[in-house]
């Protein structure tokens, strides 16, 4: 079992220092910070440390450095948590060694120190036992609030973490989990699983996973070609991910009456075009489909508006949004969640990418039942893969 933050007396944090992992990978150009929902989530378990008079100790990873780069140090994301907070975060530009340690020494009760990007050690990554040793020897308690990173067995998510006694689970991860696992194991029904994007391979376990769970599943995005093509229907020249073709057959076979599929798309003959047209069923050779149809819009718009009792998950655009043309779909799909949230439904967001267009569509994290700060880590979850980060809390 999991403890949490509440697990623990006010008393126990008195004065300790705690090791918090954080995920602060997020984008920043030219030192500013695109989007900082990741930040903004682990606020909760920042405010009830320092409540208690805490000192804490911020470490994360930002990007994958090869080198180290300014572009992916961590001080930006200081000065963001310090307007956050209305504090001053101090900041240090290493993760280990003595000036590290100094500014440890100097903390005072409900002080916060943000140290360096942890990815400019490569030991990080490595799990290495002596960096791990290095991270555990500042702090009292570990804490882990980093749902999104708990996938990798790395130094700050696992190593250090063994090498405490008291470690616990901050308030995003409990968030994280306690969603995850009621959309994995008992989902509120009727329960709407509304996949797309690009990436299959990497959405495979996930949908083995919710397809007997849920009541239905509604496919679009460039994911729709491939158990398109599978069912014999004529895709053009659309994406397919050949090496799944089998395993999307298998699973149309078996789930035929929970698997829906897009009847009409919006076609054009490349990604740079600025027509397009709609396309009924099938999809003539040198044409892509780049969004789901009109029918399809309306038909999957209505099935999440008026799930107001049930639960949905979405993972993955309707189409390639980035480029408005072909946005019209994935809007009408952020907008129908947001319909189905605020007539009761339990809704559930998940991808980078998705994040990204339901922002684009006019949605606010306000409109959602929750957003996950995951990508590979939310799915791998959804999966049911072994995640190091947690199994060490356990
Ligand atoms: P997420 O990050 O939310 O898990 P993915 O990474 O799987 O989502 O996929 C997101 C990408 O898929 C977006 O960049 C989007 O443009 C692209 N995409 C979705 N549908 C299509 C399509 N029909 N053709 C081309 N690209 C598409
Ligand atoms: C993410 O953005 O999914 C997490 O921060 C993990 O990053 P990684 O894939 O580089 O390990
Ligand atoms: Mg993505």
């Amino acid at each position: 079992m999991i403890k949490f933050l509440t697990d623990l007396s006010d008393g126990e944090y008195f004065g300790k220092i705690a090791l918090v992992r954080v995920d602060f990978n997020v984008s920043i150009i030219n030192g500013n910070i695109g989007e900082d929902y990741r930040i903004r989530m682990s606020i909760p378990t920042i405010d009830y440390l320092i409540k208690r008079k805490c000192k804490v100790i911020l470490i994360s990873h930002l990007g994958r450095p090869k080198d180290k780069s300014l572009k992916y140090s961590l001080f930006p994301v200081s000065v963001r948590l310090s307007e956050i907070l209305k504090t001053n975060i101090k900041f240090v530009n290493d993760c280990i060694g003595l000036d590290v340690k100094k500014s440890v020494d100097n903390l005072n009760p409900s002080e916060i120190l943000l140290l360096e990007n942890l990815r400019f050690h490569k030991e990080e990554e490595l799990n290495d036992p002596e960096f791990s040793k290095q991270l555990a020897s500042l702090a009292d308690i570990y804490i882990n609030d980093a749902f999104s990173t708990s996938h990798r067995k790395h130094s700050s998510t696992y190593g250090a973490a063994t090498l405490f006694d008291t470690k616990l689970g901050g308030f995003n991860l409990k968030k994280e989990i306690d969603y995850m696992t009621m959309i994995k194991s008992n989902p509120i029904r009727p329960f709407l699983v509304v996949i797309g994007g690009v990436k299959i391979k990497d959405k495979i376990g996930a949908m083995e996973n919710l397809l007997p769970k849920a009541d239905k599943i509604l496919i679009g995005g460039a994911a729709a070609y491939t158990f398109l093509k599978a069912k014999g229907k004529k895709i053009g020249n659309s994406p397919i991910d050949v090496e799944h073709l089998e395993w999307a057959k298998r699973s149309l076979d078996r789930y035929n009456d929970k698997i829906v599929l897009p009847i009409d798309h919006l076609v054009s003959k490349s990604p740079d075009s600025d027509s397009a047209i709609i396309c009924k069923d099938d999809i003539p050779d040198g044409m892509f489909g780049y969004d789901i149809g009109s029918e399809t819009i309306q038909n999957y718009s209505n099935q999440i508006g008026s799930n107001k009792n049930g639960s949905i998950f979405w993972n993955g655009p309707m189409g390639f949004f980035e480029k408005d043309i072909f946005a019209n779909g994935t809007i009408n799909i952020a907008k129908s969640m947001a319909l189905a949230y605020w007539r009761g439904a339990k809704t559930l967001i998940g991808g980078g990418d998705t994040l990204a267009a339901m922002k684009k569509s006019g949605v606010s994290e306000s409109e959602v039942s929750h957003v996950s700060t995951g990508g590979g880590a939310t799915l791998r979850y959804l999966a049911g893969d072994k995640m190091p980060g947690l199994i060490i809390l356990e």
